[in-house]
């Protein structure tokens, strides 16, 4: 039989240890719980003493017990969670309300933004998107396209060749205008066709030239395509480009690939055909070239040059972007410097 005070002090002995407890890891936490609530714990323990307390101290001990027993139970319990919230970094007053850590949007490269902008254009005018190999043979580059054997683009001045000195030399396009005979070879007739991409010639590199860059390619071959056709669809590109209040002009040039050839300017929309520092004084800003395609370009590719005809032209993204932004130097295009790229975080359109 235990006596009245001896049980008495043994449950203020753990009431003690439990006011005192503190528990910093899962496993303090842990042992704890079997130290006091176990087999063997010292609560366990005493209710089996519990059985030896005399019937008269019955009620005021069960009641101290079951008490110590809840008490000891919700202590381990908080303790666990806290001790499992500083596992994961997280404090116990957690402000639910704070902002989060910002991710941050990286922004689309400006070439990047412009060839969409222009696919996006084109593709409303029902042009599909076609792309070619980086890597060509002469044949694509060149030949289908009506340049001379001794053209000087062949030149290992201009062209980057992978492999010379054989029949048909393997080279880094030098544009993407042989992306135009790869669609006409493969294509079912009529074609409307924009090719992006990008394109590499020998060149030193500065503030104007660049040994990369981007192009964008279109053609459109159909039956009766007149050069009126030709105009108009470039002028719908560039209102849609620059603004419906932009002009063209369309001056005689020479492609090999072409016939009649032409450059476009465009008015120029800083100073609107005044004359600044950007179009040079002159109201206008060259964009791309164009023609009408040369019947033994569509004959080298299977297309019989007297059904049908067809125009083509190709412009410079670079060109475009630094035109839209006024960006004075190509190099910056390549750098990755980032105050470069930044400043096109608003033009990035999600
Ligand atoms: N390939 C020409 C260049 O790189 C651009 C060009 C001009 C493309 C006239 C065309 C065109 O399709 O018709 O300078």
């Amino acid at each position: 039989m235990i006596n009245y005070c001896e049980m008495k002090e043994e449950i203020e002995k753990v009431i003690a240890e439990l006011n005192e407890l503190k528990c910093k890891t899962q496993k303090d936490v842990e042992d704890a719980r079997v130290r006091l609530l176990g087999k063997k714990g010292e609560i366990t323990q005493l209710f089996d003493e519990f059985r030896n307390v005399a019937p008269d101290m019955k009620k005021e001990f069960g009641k101290a017990l079951n008490d110590l027993k809840k008490e000891a139970m919700a202590k381990i319990e908080e303790m666990k969670t806290n001790a499992e919230s500083t596992k994961s970094g997280a404090s116990k007053n957690f402000d639910l309300t704070m902002p989060g850590v910002p991710y941050e949007l990286g922004s689309r490269h400006p070439v990047s933004i412009v060839r969409q902008e222009i696919v996006d254009i084109f593709r409303k005018f029902g042009y599909d998107v076609a792309e070619g190999p980086e890597i060509e043979d002469d044949y694509h580059v060149f030949g289908a396209l009506n340049f001379p054997p001794n053209h000087p683009a062949r030149d290992m001045q201009d062209t980057f060749f992978v492999s010379a000195g054989h029949e048909d030399p393997i080279l880094l396009r030098t544009h993407t205008s042989c992306v135009q005979v790869r669609c006409m070879e493969t294509m079912p007739l009529p074609i409307r066709v924009i090719c992006p991409g990008r394109v590499f010639r020998n060149e030193a590199i500065s503030a104007r030239a660049h040994c990369i860059f981007h192009q964008c390619e279109g053609l459109y071959i159909d039956e009766h395509v007149t050069f009126a056709d030709l105009r108009q669809a470039i002028l719908l590109f560039v209102h849609e480009m620059f603004g419906p209040d932009t002009q063209i002009r369309m001056r005689p040039s020479y492609f090999p690939f072409t016939e009649p050839s032409s450059e476009v300017d465009v008015s120029c929309n800083i100073c609107h055909g005044k004359g600044c520092n950007i179009c040079k004084g002159t109201g206008w800003l060259e964009i791309l070239g164009c023609g009408m395609v040369d019947p033994n370009v569509l004959e080298a590719s299977g297309i019989d040059s007297k059904k049908y005809s067809g125009f083509a032209f190709g412009m410079g993204l670079e060109r475009i972007a630094m035109l839209k932004w006024q960006v004075n130097d190509l190099r910056h295009y390549f750098e990755n410097d980032m105050r470069f790229l930044k400043e096109f975080d608003s033009a990035t359109e999600v």
